[in-house]
């Protein structure tokens, strides 16, 4: 499983990057708010420079139709490796259908449902995104969507890769894993978390303090 960063904070992307192991970068209009960008399209080319052989997700903020279709291949034109990120609804189907057959990769978001992911698939998107920590904040189980999509998405053959999304803490990564999820996009502190032990930092003190004590 891919690690990409659901951050659009630059420094956090550029710490999670010296790691190693960062491989995409996910954003949404909430995540660039958070951040008080103004220029999406500056912070997002600049995402994309910090890692060119990776995937980077803008999302598209026009509202229909007409204007999602061109805000879509707007975005698409702003860096080699940008996905157009478009929520799961019947207007993003379309223009999922539309562009991805002039080479465009999408990231269908705001995916809750097994259809959804399936309808993105054939509409060729290049990733979807199954949210869930939304799913279990409203009382589902959503690693349960993620291990569905995954096995559905195996048993057909579909090439679209599933991005486990709204992550909230390490054991989720764990379980995206264990479905066997092509990627899970993380919040910089759960990358982190994911490699603290309370045991590796008592190991370390200890093995410290036994090679000082020799030292004297
Ligand atoms: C995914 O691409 C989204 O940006 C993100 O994972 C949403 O997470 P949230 O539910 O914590 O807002």
């Amino acid at each position: 499983m891919r690690i990409f960063l659901d951050t659009a904070n630059i420094e956090e992307i550029k710490k999670g990057l010296k790691l190693g192991v960062v491989s995409g970068v996910t954003t949404n209009p909430t995540l660039v708010a958070k951040e008080g960008i103004s220029d999406y399209k500056s912070v997002v080319q600049q995402i994309c420079a910090l890692l060119p052989e990776g995937d980077v997700s803008a999302e598209i903020t026009a509202e229909g139709p007409a204007e999602m279709l061109k805000q879509a291949r707007e975005i698409a034109k702003w860096a080699p490796n940008v996905v157009v990120k478009i929520p799961a609804t019947a207007e993003g189907l379309e223009i999922i259908s539309k562009l991805s057959k002039e080479g465009v990769r999408f990231n269908m978001t705001l995916c809750f449902s097994v259809n959804q992911a399936l309808l993105g698939a054939l509409a060729g998107a290049a990733f979807v995104s199954p949210f869930v920590g939304r799913l279990d904040d409203a009382g589902h189980d959503g690693m349960m969507l993620i291990n569905d999509i995954v096995s559905i998405y195996k048993e057909y053959g579909f090439e679209t890769q599933v991005i486990a999304a709204s992550i909230r803490h390490p054991l989720h990564c764990t379980q995206a894993a264990q479905t066997g999820a092509g990627i899970a996009t993380v919040p910089y502190k759960v990358l982190m978390q994911m490699m603290q032990h309370p045991l590796t930092d008592s190991g370390i003190a200890r093995f410290m303090a036994d090679w000082k004590s020799v030292q004297k």
